[in-house]
This record gives C-alpha cells, sequence and structure tokens, in this order.
C-alpha cells in the first residue's frame, strides 16, 4: 500500500467570471519513509496541491487516499482524527505570537487533550530535538527565521504524525539555514520514518534531500520518479532559474523588520 495516493485529481477555482484550473489530473505516489519533492513556478499549483494533501482545499475531482483511506469518504470527525497523521509547516512559520515557545508546541497536544504535565514533558523533548532547549521562554519574535522553523517543526512532531507536509519551508531562509533546517529533516524522516512531502522553488532543496522528485507545471505533472531516474530537460532549468532571478531581486522583511536578502536558488 502507498502511503500517499493521488488519482486523478483536479483542483478549479471558480469566482463569478474566472475559472482557474489549479490542477489537472494529476497522479502521484508516495510511499512510506519517502521525502518526496515537488517543484514548480509560482503559481503551478504546488501549495493547492499540497492543501488537497490533508483536505485543507477540497478537490473539485479525483481522490486522495492517504494509507488506504480516501479523504473524501470521510466525515467531518474522521477526516479531523486522520489530520493529526498529517502535520504541516510553512513559508512564515505561523507560530503563535502571543505564546512563548514552549506553550507553541503545547498547544496541539492540549487541543488532542493530553494532559498538561505530560504535554510539558513532551513539548521540552521535542524541543530539545531541534536543538532548542535554552529557548523555551522566549516568544517567536525574539527568535531568527531558522529558530522559529525549528519551532514549528517541532509543535508539527508534537501529534506524533505519519506525515510532514512542508509548503516553501525554507524559502524565507538564507542558504546555511536553509541547509540546517533541511538536515533537521532528513533526520527526522530517518528516525521517526515519517514521510515527508515538501513543495519547493529551489531545486537545490530537492538535490539536497528528496528521493523522489515530480515536476509541476501550470497545473499538470510533467515529470515525476526517483531523483536519479527523473530526466529534468535543460528548458526546465532555465524557466526556474530565470524565475530564482526574479526571486533574488526582492527583499522581505524578517520579524526583527529589518530588510533581509531572501534568498531562493
Ligand atoms: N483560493 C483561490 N481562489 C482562486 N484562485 C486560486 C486560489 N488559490 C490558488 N489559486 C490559483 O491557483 C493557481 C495555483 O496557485 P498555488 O498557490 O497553488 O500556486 P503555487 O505553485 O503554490 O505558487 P507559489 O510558488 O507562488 O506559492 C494560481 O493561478 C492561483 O492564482
Ligand atoms: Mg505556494
Amino acid at each position: 500500500m502507498h502511503e500517499i495516493e493521488i488519482k486523478s485529481l483536479c483542483k478549479s477555482f471558480v469566482d463569478k467570471d474566472t475559472k482557474v484550473d489549479a490542477l489537472r489530473d494529476i497522479n502521484l505516489t508516495v510511499d512510506k519513509g519517502d521525502i518526496f519533492g515537488i517543484i514548480g513556478m509560482s503559481g503551478a499549483g504546488k501549495s493547492t496541491l499540497i492543501r488537497c494533501l490533508n483536505y485543507l482545499e477540497k478537490p473539485t475531482s479525483g481522490q486522495v487516499i492517504v494509507e488506504g483511506k480516501e479523504l473524501g469518504q470521510l466525515n467531518e470527525k474522521e477526516l479531523r482524527e486522520k489530520r493529526q497523521d498529517i502535520a504541516m509547516i510553512f513559508q512564515h512559520f505561523n507560530l503563535l505570537q502571543q505564546k512563548n515557545v514552549i506553550d507553541n508546541i503545547i498547544f496541539p497536544l492540549s487541543l488532542q487533550g493530553v494532559k498538561k504535565k505530560e504535554a510539558r514533558a513532551k513539548a521540552f523533548e521535542l524541543l530539545s530535538k531541534v536543538g532548542l532547549e535554552d529557548k523555551a521562554n522566549s516568544y517567536p519574535s525574539q527568535l531568527s527565521g531558522g529558530q522559529q522553523q525549528r519551532v514549528a517543526i517541532a509543535r508539527a512532531l508534537a501529534a506524533d504524525p505519519k506525515i510532514l507536509l512542508c509548503d516553501e519551508a525554507t524559502s524565507a531562509l538564507d542558504p546555511q539555514t536553509t541547509a540546517s533546517i533541511l538536515s533537521l529533516l532528513k533526520e527526522i524522516n530517518q528516525e521517526y520514518g515519517i514521510t515527508i512531502v515538501l513543495i519547493t522553488h529551489q531545486m537545490s532543496v530537492v538535490k539536497a534531500i528528496c528521493n523522489k522528485v515530480a515536476v509541476l507545471e501550470e497545473g499538470q505533472l510533467v515529470e515525476s520518479g526517483r531523483l536519479e531516474e527523473v530526466n529534468l530537460p535543460e528548458d526546465k532549468f532555465f524557466w526556474l532559474n530565470k524565475e530564482n532571478e526574479l526571486k533574488n531581486k526582492e527583499f522581505s522583511k524578517n520579524n526583527f523588520g529589518k530588510e533581509v536578502r531572501n534568498y531562493v536558488g
């Protein structure tokens, strides 16, 4: 059985007089223990696809099957339970700004009804896993981007997920911090056997940790397979590089309000 199976997945966004076919007939399988990279240009449909994997986005048609269960067949309660197996991290970390680090990690555990003492112990264990024991009482605004992503990873692991979805998890980080987050993800994949699906603009990210890769172009998968087997034509690199050039010219503000270079590629 595949860990994740996507069959004939389509997603359209329909407005008054416009229709965007964000995903067109996607077929894909992810196996347990994979680090599966999905790469594509801005607007290709990457976020839409990854959000369909936990039904944050409901497909227009097609199936998403996670560990043998078709998500479209589940009722609200069953879907909520299933989502506990599928954690997610984001480009901008999405931590609760008014809670300190340890309480950010405790939060999903308390939602699950885990007892306070037990939740606290687990949160400290996870914090030590991501190398931030000394930041338990800091607030997100007092942390660097890389540290915030480590907290987000610890929080994502709190519910013992089987799958971790990463939506551009390193796109707001400099190359060195990106490398350290990627090696943490690899460690988590190996140590806990968590399957990772990661979407990115960055070919370097795919090459660093993925064993499989799919290329998404205008809502369609144009390549998919094991990293060493997938033939990525030169022109695709050209487009990806071209986009990276554009992105490299962009500047973004980090949480300290300082201007930092938004490294991509
Ligand atoms: N809620 C929505 N309503 C309407 N259109 C949407 C919605 N979400 C996404 N789209 C459209 O679907 C297409 C795919 O968007 P998506 O966010 O999945 O791209 P992406 O590959 O993640 O891009 P990026 O790299 O910029 O994050 C785009 O044309 C986008 O405008
Ligand atoms: Mg996106």
